[in-house]
């Protein structure tokens, strides 16, 4: 692992040697702004919308200050919302002039919980939201739609690993708005000769990942919990297992499936993950020692609790038809991406501690 993929490799040289124009939506958040910082270091123009929603500017400070000045200026932001079709429309375009060709559509209301407690709300972003992005791209002539769908989908399908045509119910607002998003991409494509390609990410985790708030993901609250000290929440016994993949393996995926010529590989759904399960009595003890590497960690206590309602009990992605189609070939293990996250949250943790 590690090395790129030749075809992801080949991919970004293309794109370097004849730059292109991207829209990104949830530019702002973790998944978007670390798409926006392979896309400038690698000199595309890119328009980026986000609401704020959940999304932060620092994420886009922060991807400023990892690209040369000349990259940055070709980032165009547009504050936005998906929820408007008229700003919809308005992000197809670089700098108000230059049509976008390549759209990669993350901006949504992620997070299971959150969709139990307010599904009107989920509802209206991850739906109306994507069926605003689908028509604005088709209407300005993309070359393609590339857009976040989840491995929710597989709702209470009992396989293991998931294969892409077999899912089950799913079992919470946000599994719903995520497989609608597929059946409005297929329906695009039936009825309009629009291809939109799905990417299910299984449990995306690295740099940029927000620690805070009631519907953090599982990574970087258990990591903040540790560098913190205090109590720390294992929800069930520990068994629950997750296809676990480092942000690089999903900027990949994305880059691969937006410029393929494969005709037969777009409007496809696809898993994108490692291909491993971890569980989360595993996945608790490799972030504590990963830390215990780098600093030393107050006392925490670690508490199981009640199965959390609408989750799956356990995950784990079949990629060959990500490899076989579009070429991809994850460069990062758990492992790896775990190695790779640490430092940032040490020093995220320390400017809260410091602004505390
Ligand atoms: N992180 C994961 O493990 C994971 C797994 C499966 C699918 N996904 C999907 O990947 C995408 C990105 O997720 P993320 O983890 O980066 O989450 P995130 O919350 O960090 O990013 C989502 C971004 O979308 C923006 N947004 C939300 N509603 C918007 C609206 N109405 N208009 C404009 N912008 C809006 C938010 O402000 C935020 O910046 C989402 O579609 C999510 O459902 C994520």
């Amino acid at each position: 692992m590690m090395e790129n993929s030749p075809a992801y490799a080949r991919a970004l040289e293309k794109l370097r040697t004849a730059p292109r124009v991207w829209l990104v939506t949830g530019v702002a958040g973790f998944i978007g702004s670390n798409l926006l910082e392979t896309l400038l270091r690698n000199d595309q123009r890119v328009v980026g919308i986000d609401s704020f929603a959940t999304g932060r500017p620092a994420n886009l400070d922060m991807v400023k200050s990892l690209v040369l000045p000349e990259q940055w200026q070709r980032f165009d932001f547009l504050e936005g919302d998906i929820r408007d079709l008229s700003q919809c429309r308005q992000a197809m375009h670089w700098n108000d002039d230059v049509p976008v060709e390549y759209v990669l559509h993350q901006a949504a209301l992620g997070s299971v919980p959150r969709s139990i407690s307010d599904p009107i709300a989920t509802n209206d972003a991850n739906i109306t939201g994507f069926l605003n992005m689908l028509v604005a791209a088709r209407d300005a002539g993309v070359l393609s739609f590339t857009y976040a769908a989840s491995s929710s989908t597989y709702g209470d399908h009992p396989d293991l690993p998931k294969v892409e045509d077999k899912i089950g119910k799913p079992l919470s607002p946000y599994a719903v708005t995520k497989y609608v998003n597929e059946l409005y991409a297929d329906v695009f494509r039936r009825a309009y000769g629009f291809r939109a390609t799905g990417l299910r990410y299984f449990n995306v985790f690295g740099p940029r990942q927000d620690p805070n708030g009631a519907y953090a993901a599982v990574i970087p609250t258990w990591v903040f919990g540790y560098l913190k000290g205090g109590d720390l929440f294992i929800n069930g016994d520990g068994s629950t297992s997750r296809d676990f993949c480092f942000i690089d393996n999903v900027v990949q995926a994305n880059v691969l499936a937006a410029t393929t010529s494969n005709e037969d590989a777009r409007g496809e759904v696809y898993n994108v993950a490692v291909g491993e399960r971890t569980t989360l009595a595993e996945l608790s003890t490799m972030i504590r020692e990963e830390l215990e590497r780098r600093v030393s960690l107050p006392a925490t206590d670690t508490l199981y609790r009640e199965f959390r309602a609408g989750d799956v009990r356990h995950s784990q992605a079949d990629i060959s038809k990500s490899r076989r189609l579009l070429g991809y070939d994850p460069t990062h293990s758990v492992a790896a991406g775990l190695t790779q996250t640490m430092d940032w949250y040490i020093a995220l943790s320390r400017e809260s501690t410091a602004a505390d």
